[in-house]
């Protein structure tokens, strides 16, 4: 029993002494501790409260850190990372975009960009040859490069993204030689890749004072430039690079635009223009002008077969329906120009030959019923021929009388009969003159409808090497020198 109790015993106190050391550690370590922390606590304690401050201010966040900048920028970084990368929607995209605020050119380390022009499309919308005035319509697509523009296209996953235009920069194209230029936006917004080529269109409707080459108006074709420039300066502003055009075929009143092509004159960059070839269409002038003169001058022609009295009034109303086309003609054409058109001395030659015809017809017309050019002569001959019938007038009652005497005296008989015989040789004789003015006269006309003729042929030739022979040029790109 005791041996048992002292086992017991024994056990109870090991499993005490168990408890015991289990429990010892601890209270050890606190009482070893306990001197340690006081001293660390010292050296270290800066460092300490810097680091309990800053996670509380990393777990909390958003609160505001005054004790250190280091920390409290790092903490807003990490709060504006979050929020990129909270909304990358293509309108967050367009939003940080706009706040970049790329107003100003692309700013290359060489000061110039690089504008390329890939195409044109173009179309004449009238030519004005009077006030030589050319009107065209302009598409020009463009497209350039803003590194500013680029976004990551692992944050945000798009690669196209559209911009309203006004937000930021976009070039701006000036024709030179323009006497008015409209410029619009294609559309109000552009369109921008992820790496920064933007992409636009813009419509320029411009008015160019073009010296139409009209010297063989209305078989004319010439060409007008437009000089489409941009802003360049001291090898600053902007370089264009052009690629096609093309031509909408739109009709333009009479002139019809044959080709359109771009140049650049004498390789510089920065005189680029479209040369643009235009034809008349000369069938209507040519039906409402040309041909009319000829057809007026071939009825004058063909008048002189018409006898003299007749044909002045013929003449002259052709001379007037002459003069309502030389009216036409100076509404189509330009006063002035360095060519001027080889219609106007046409037009200027055909009223001078009807009006010196219907002059040639009156003289002629006066020769054959007088004989004679003198002034005075035709009131001379008037008198005469009233003379004459006065004295015939005064001739019959004597008959009268003498046919009264006649009854008287047979003596008599034969003065009435040699009168009426001197009158009718007097009549023939009359009339023997007036068929010898008239045979004149028509000799006369013979030789100036020959006359006319030849200088209608000369003129045909001299008309004809002049329109071929000596064309008359005009520059296009005469307003750069
Ligand atoms: C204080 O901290 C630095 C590093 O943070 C350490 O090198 C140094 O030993 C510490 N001083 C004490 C007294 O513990
Ligand atoms: C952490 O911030 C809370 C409230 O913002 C404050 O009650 C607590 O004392 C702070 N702790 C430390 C270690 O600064
Ligand atoms: C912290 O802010 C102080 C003044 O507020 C400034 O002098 C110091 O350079 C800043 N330190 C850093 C690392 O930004
Ligand atoms: C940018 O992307 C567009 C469209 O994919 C491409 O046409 C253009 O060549 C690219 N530009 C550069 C510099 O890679
Ligand atoms: C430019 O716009 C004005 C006003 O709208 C207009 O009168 C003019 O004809 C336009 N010019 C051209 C070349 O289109
Ligand atoms: C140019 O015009 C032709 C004919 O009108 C058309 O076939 C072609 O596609 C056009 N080119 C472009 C780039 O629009
Ligand atoms: C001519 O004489 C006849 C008869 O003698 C006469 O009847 C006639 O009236 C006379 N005529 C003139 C014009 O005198
Ligand atoms: C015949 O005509 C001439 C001149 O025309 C004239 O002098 C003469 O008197 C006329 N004779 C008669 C009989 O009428």
């Amino acid at each position: 029993m005791r041996l048992m109790d002292h086992s017991i015993m024994t056990c109870l106190f090991s499993i005490f002494l168990v408890t015991v050391s289990a429990a010892k550690p601890p209270s050890n370590a606190a009482t070893s501790a306990s001197p340690v922390t006081p001293a660390n606590q010292l050296s270290n304690a800066s460092t300490a409260t810097s680091n309990s401050f800053q996670t509380n201010a990393t777990t909390t966040s958003s609160s505001v850190d005054p004790s250190s900048n280091t920390s409290s920028s790092l903490s807003e970084d990490t709060s504006s990372r979050v929020t990129t990368s909270s909304c990358t929607t293509r309108r967050c995209l367009a939003n940080m975009l706009i706040e970049k605020e790329a107003l100003s050119q692309p700013q290359s380390p060489q000061c110039t960009s690089i504008i390329h022009v890939p195409l044109i499309v173009y179309k004449t919308l009238s030519v004005d040859t009077k006030k030589l005035l050319f009107k065209s319509c302009l598409q020009v697509m463009m497209s350039w490069e803003d590194p500013d523009l680029s976004w990551d296209t692992s944050v945000y996953q798009y690669d196209t993204v559209v911009l309203p235009v006004r937000k930021i920069w976009t070039p701006d194209l000036h024709v030179a030689n323009g006497v008015q230029t409209n410029t619009t936006h294609g559309n109000q917004d552009l369109l921008v890749h992820s790496n920064g080529t933007i992409e636009h269109s813009v419509i320029m409707n411009t008015l160019v004072q073009c010296q139409v080459n009209l010297y063989k108006y209305p078989f004319t074709s010439d060409d007008c430039a437009i000089a489409i420039n941009a802003w360049a300066l001291n090898g600053c502003g902007m370089q264009l690079k052009f690629g096609n055009v093309n031509i909408t075929t739109a009709d333009s009143g009479d002139w019809l635009t044959e080709a359109v092509e771009l140049n650049a004159q004498g390789e510089r960059n920065d005189r680029n223009y479209l040369l643009v070839s235009l034809k008349m269409r000369s069938e209507n002038q040519f039906l409402s002008l040309v041909l009319p003169s000829i057809l007026i001058t071939l009825a004058d022609v063909v008048s002189y077969a018409l006898p003299l009295g007749n044909r002045i009034g013929f003449k002259v109303k052709l001379m007037l329906s002459f003069v309502m086309f030389l009216n036409l003609l100076s509404n189509f054409l330009p006063g002035g120009g360095q060519c001027s058109p080889i219609i106007e001395c046409h037009f200027a030659f055909c009223l001078i030959i009807l009006v010196l015809s219907t002059l040639q017809s009156m003289v002629v017309t006066r020769l054959a019923k007088c004989g004679t050019l003198l002034p005075g002569s035709l009131s001379k001959s008037k008198h005469t021929n009233l003379k004459d019938n006065g004295e015939n007038g005064d001739e019959e009652p004597e008959t009268n009388i003498s046919v009264i005497e006649m009854k008287d005296s047979k003596k008599r008989k034969n003065k009435p009969l040699q009168k009426l015989l001197k009158l009718l040789k007097n009549i023939s004789a009359e009339d023997d003159k007036a068929a010898r003015n008239h045979c004149f006269a028509n000799k006369v006309d013979m030789i100036c409808l020959c006359i006319y003729l030849i200088i209608l042929i000369v003129y045909t030739a001299v008309m004809a090497y002049y329109y071929f022979g000596s064309p008359c040029k005009i520059d296009p790109l005469g307003f750069w020198n």
